[in-house]
């Protein structure tokens, strides 16, 4: 498969390959091992002299095929594929960075994500720095002798805001460090941050690249180097490998990747429009519309703005509370990357546990709600939100 087609075909094509059955679909290798034909064969693939497949935490074929799917549509070297989008960023911090070592992070990634810097791997001797995703300056200012990796993720949630990646990975570069992209809300359909400068992009597959909600899976994609032969020794040994099954759910939805990506991503466009206009809003954060802070960088980064739009309510808590309750289409659930359209109150889940101040200064406010929009009729969502906007 030629991976210069344009990104429709290679989601459908790249990276497949058929068994002597000739299937037309992408077979499932629902196998944890692999048989060898003699004792020299199994000796010879344990030893890394012959190439196969051995046991299903180091290589499976359905796995490699979702690898190389998504690695195509990345424009990548290669891509190794994990348990959960979780495993693929403790898997990144694991191999690139050891004690002593300094991290600069945007302060606006998934909270998981802030735990797991702050937290777990601050226990292992690992320093990180927490910065505006949007002031470069900062980035530059938080660099120190030991930094090794910068962090980010573009759009963030929920406010949307957008890094300028090629400028942060031209500080990156300056400082020593690597770049790495959580790529979760764009997906490659949207942005390819390597070809902005990133050295690794990270991906939860649980959300767009599935976009039915189905399963848990994680990627890191990017170079030789610096995925492929450190990643695969890592999970072989470690252990968070994709299941099988997983990996052929997700090489079914990068099927209809782009296809999804654009469709959901003109449908928040509109929504963002509407929401604009309608007086008992009082602001609609969404990189596609021209009043967002970062419309032109978006404009020049992203192929389409993304299907994740937040919005603030006039009226605080009570009233955004009273557009939740008065929906009976849209989902109330913090997880996005959906076909199902979902809708959340930051203030009081994803968000809650952080203090009232903190939360204030990063800009969640109490009237503030996330949609993350799916593929339902457009007018179906606007009334679902309308009964409970028109409350006031
Ligand atoms: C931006 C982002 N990165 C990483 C993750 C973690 O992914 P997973 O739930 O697959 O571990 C999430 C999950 O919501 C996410 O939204």
């Amino acid at each position: 498969m030629d991976n210069k087609r344009e990104l429709a075909t290679l989601g459908v094509r790249a990276g497949q390959v058929r068994s002597q059955f000739g299937e037309h679909a992408e077979a499932l290798f629902l196998t944890s091992s692999f048989v060898f034909d003699n004792a020299a064969q199994a000796a010879a693939r344990f030893a890394g002299g012959e190439d196969g497949m051995v046991y299903t935490r180091y290589t499976n074929p359905t796995v490699s095929m979702f690898q190389d799917r998504l690695a195509a549509l990345e424009g990548a070297e290669t891509c190794v594929a994990t348990a959960s989008g979780m495993a693929a960023i403790l898997a990144t911090a694991m191999v690139h960075l050891k004690s002593g070592e300094h991290v600069v992070c945007s302060n606006a990634v998934f909270g998981a994500t802030i735990q797991l810097f702050s937290g777990i791997l601050a226990r292992f001797g690992i320093q990180t720095s927490f910065v505006s995703p949007t002031k470069i300056e900062e980035w530059q200012k938080a660099v120190r002798p030991t930094t090794k990796l910068f962090f980010l993720e573009t759009p963030s949630n929920p406010l949307t805001e957008v890094c300028d990646i090629a400028a942060l990975s031209a500080v990156a570069r300056t400082a020593g460090a690597l770049l790495a992209v959580d790529n979760v809300f764009c997906t490659p359909a949207l942005q390819r941050p390597l070809e902005l400068g990133a050295d690794i992009v990270i991906h939860s597959a649980t959300k767009y690249l599935d976009g039915q909600g189905r399963v848990l899976g994680g990627a890191v994609v990017g170079s030789k180097a610096l995925v492929g032969d450190v990643l695969v020794p890592f999970l072989r040994t470690a252990g968070p490998t994709l299941s099988p099954f997983n990996a052929w759910v997700l090489l079914k939805g990068l099927e209809t990747l782009d296809l999804r990506m654009r469709a959901q991503s003109a449908a928040a466009m509109e929504l963002a429009r509407w929401l604009e206009r309608h007086p008992a809003v009082a602001r609609v954060h969404y990189p596609g519309l021209a009043s967002h802070p970062q419309h032109e960088l978006a404009r020049r980064q992203q192929r389409a703005a993304g299907s994740v739009l937040s919005f603030e309510v006039k009226g605080g808590r009570a009233a955004a509370w009273r557009v939740i309750d008065s929906t009976q289409l849209l989902s109330i659930t913090a997880n996005l990357g959906d076909v199902k359209t979902t809708i959340i109150h930051p203030a009081s889940t994803t968000h809650g546990r952080i203090s009232a101040e903190a939360r204030a200064a990063a800009g969640i406010t109490e009237g503030l709600l996330r949609v993350a929009v799916g593929l339902e009729a457009l007018a179906d969502l606007q009334a679902d939100l309308e009964r409970g906007l028109a409350l006031g």
